[in-house]
């Protein structure tokens, strides 16, 4: 009872989420259902000229015409105007729909995507990239669908749904009544079917993020699955995701299909039950021919607005799934303040004078984690000091430049940069960012030109200043043998390049950026002996007021380092 409740719940408090998006979009969604309401109205009225036309043709005389006409032109020109009416209305309909809903999908994309890039990163590295891609298409487009689609159908339809009803009654309470015996018996099955289609919408979203996760993986490490062998494997291993999407949709849809099929057998019975009371009256001389025409296309109308309604329920419970998943990035715990006053200015007056960083008896433990992957550490450095952090393998030293980033915080201790004399001095957070540049262990360039991914980290950067750069780093000699310099296509991922280019490349935008702290993660360890003392001479001389930090295994790098720590996760032990 209580899950079911907790169930219940979830999907009204995802429902106000949607409500919520609505009501920013309300002047657009009123906008759209009052035309909508329109082309109902005329859709009615050209019903009831259309039995206006019939009796006068037939010259009934149980003729009851809402709408009376003179003469057979006047009938004619009416249904002419309304028909026409009607198509212009829905014309300009579909585009305003169109814009909305174009406007909506973005806006509710960049919202999503500003949410997660500003989230804390240790909870988005939980999420696969094809999980992420399928919330920021797939699920975003739904919701956005959803916002156009459900509160204008639901109200256009329950319009016309009464407009038909009222019509109907006025000329025969008897058959209006028989026409809703469809509702209790709808409203029963819905209520009854909405939990269970909405475990069966969450569960193929899930298992359309698997397809995503799983694409993306592959494209991502196609050299990897040739050179073993792999490909078959991975497209078996697709094939056989697909059979459980298969299933999943199919169980799915024969589900939806007995819920219809149920609900249009009653309608088609209650179909048959108005038309047979409705000849009956004909044949008993109640209403004429063009009122009988007439009740034919109101209880088409009356029908199809009301399974419209009925139809919106899978629509919605989709709607709220992939809500839930849009509201999950958006309860993603927030970076603190990327923007801070107070680091403004002691980032203004800082930025070229010397500072020193410190850790101050620091722990850090991996959310996920029972061990703390750095327990009270304390380390120290400053201005014009190059240290080397080695250790072994998954001791925690690239854990030490996420601290330096904030990308992480601690769970005790502090992280500063203070000021040399010690007076000023501030904790670390995402504000304290500007003070750094990185070198991260994997390559991240961007499938742009050379240029632009430099100028990423200085947007007014001039190509003198990248070519210094690549110069410093070693790069420029490649550089210039591509046909387009500076402005040469740099391949997703950096493909196009060897590793070691990569890593130079990465080193030379690190160096562009000029921040006063420098992290190198095992930056130079793709680069042969020569060229990498070559790169660690040219850094050693670039760097003289700057703090540069090495993770490394290497020896050639504490040859240019005056500081070198050796990380354990208990310690962080001066050894040089
Ligand atoms: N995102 C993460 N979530 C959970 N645990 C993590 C995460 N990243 C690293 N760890 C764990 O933290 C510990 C330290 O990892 P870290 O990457 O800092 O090691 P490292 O010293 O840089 O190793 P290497 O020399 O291999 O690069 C390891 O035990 C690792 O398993
Ligand atoms: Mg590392």
């Amino acid at each position: 009872m209580k899950i079911r409740e907790k169930k219940t719940s979830e999907i009204i408090s995802e429902l106000k989420n949607i409500a919520a998006l609505s009501r920013r979009y309300i002047s657009a969604v009123i906008t759209y259902t009052v035309m909508a309401v329109f082309s109902i109205v005329f859709g009615l009225l050209s019903s009831l000229v259309s039995q206006s036309l019939i009796d006068f043709v037939t010259k009934s005389q149980h003729a009851d015409n809402l709408l009376e006409f003179k003469s057979i032109q006047g009938v004619i020109c009416a249904a002419v105007f309304f028909a026409v009416f009607r198509i212009v209305f829905s014309a300009i309909n579909n585009r305003v729909a169109e814009k909305i809903k174009i406007r909506i999908i973005t806006e509710l994309t960049a919202d999503t995507f500003d949410k997660f890039i500003c989230s804390n990163w240790e909870y988005t590295s939980d999420f696969t990239s094809g999980d992420i891609l399928n919330r920021f298409n797939s699920d975003v487009a739904t919701v956005s669908a959803s916002v156009t689609g459900i509160i204008p159908t639901v109200i256009t339809k329950i319009f016309q749904f009464g407009g038909a009803f009222a019509i109907i009654f006025y000329y025969d309470p008897i058959m209006a009544a028989i026409a809703l015996v469809t509702i209790p018996l709808s409203l029963i099955c819905s209520r009854f079917l909405v939990r269970k289609m909405h475990q069966y919408a969450k569960d193929l979203k899930k298992m359309s993020s698997k397809m995503m996760a799983f694409n993306s993986d592959a494209l991502l490490n196609m050299q990897y699955l040739k050179s073993f062998g792999l490909v078959t494997v991975f497209c078996s291993k697709l094939r056989e995701l697909q059979r459980e999407y298969i299933r999943l949709s199919l169980d799915y849809n024969k589900f939806s299909i007995i819920v219809t099929s149920i609900i249009s057998f009653v309608t088609q019975i209650v179909t048959y039950a108005c038309f047979g009371w409705g000849v009956y009256c004909l044949w008993a001389g109640a209403i004429s021919f063009g009122t009988l025409v007439l009740f034919i296309q109101l209880y088409s109308m009356l029908s199809g607005s009301f399974s419209s309604i009925i139809n919106i329920v899978p629509t919605l419970i989709n709607a709220v799934a992939a809500s839930e998943r849009i509201t999950e990035i958006r309860n993603l715990p927030m970076d603190d303040e990327l923007e801070n006053p107070e680091t403004e200015q002691f980032f203004d007056k800082y930025k070229n004078l010397p500072i020193s960083l410190s850790f101050d008896n620091v722990s850090f433990r991996y959310k996920e984690e029972t061990d703390d992957a750095l327990n009270s550490i304390s380390f120290e450095c400053e201005t014009g000091d190059f240290v080397a952090l080695t250790g072994a393998s998954g001791e925690g030293k690239t854990t030490m430049l996420r601290l330096f980033l904030s990308l992480i915080k601690p769970s005790e201790g502090n992280c500063s940069i203070q000021s040399r004399d010690k007076n000023e001095k501030i904790e670390l957070g995402p504000s304290t960012r500007k003070f750094f540049s990185y070198v991260p262990q994997k390559n991240t360039m961007f499938g742009d030109t050379l240029a632009a991914n430099m100028r990423m980290v200085k947007p007014d950067a001039t190509d003198t200043e990248i070519e210094q750069a690549l110069k410093t780093a070693c790069a420029y000699d490649f550089v210039i043998k591509e046909k387009n310099g500076i402005y040469c296509h740099v391949g997703d991922g950096g493909t196009g390049f060897s590793e070691g280019q990569m890593q130079r490349l990465s080193i030379a935008r690190a160096l562009l950026r000029d921040a006063p702290i420098v992290l190198f993660d095992e930056a130079t360890s793709a680069l042969d002996i020569d060229t990498e003392h070559q790169v660690l001479e040219n850094l050693a001389e670039w760097g003289r007021n700057k703090i540069c930090i090495f993770t490394t295994h290497r020896s050639s790098v504490f040859e240019v380092c005056n500081k070198a720590y050796m990380v354990t996760d208990t310690d962080c032990i001066s050894i040089l």
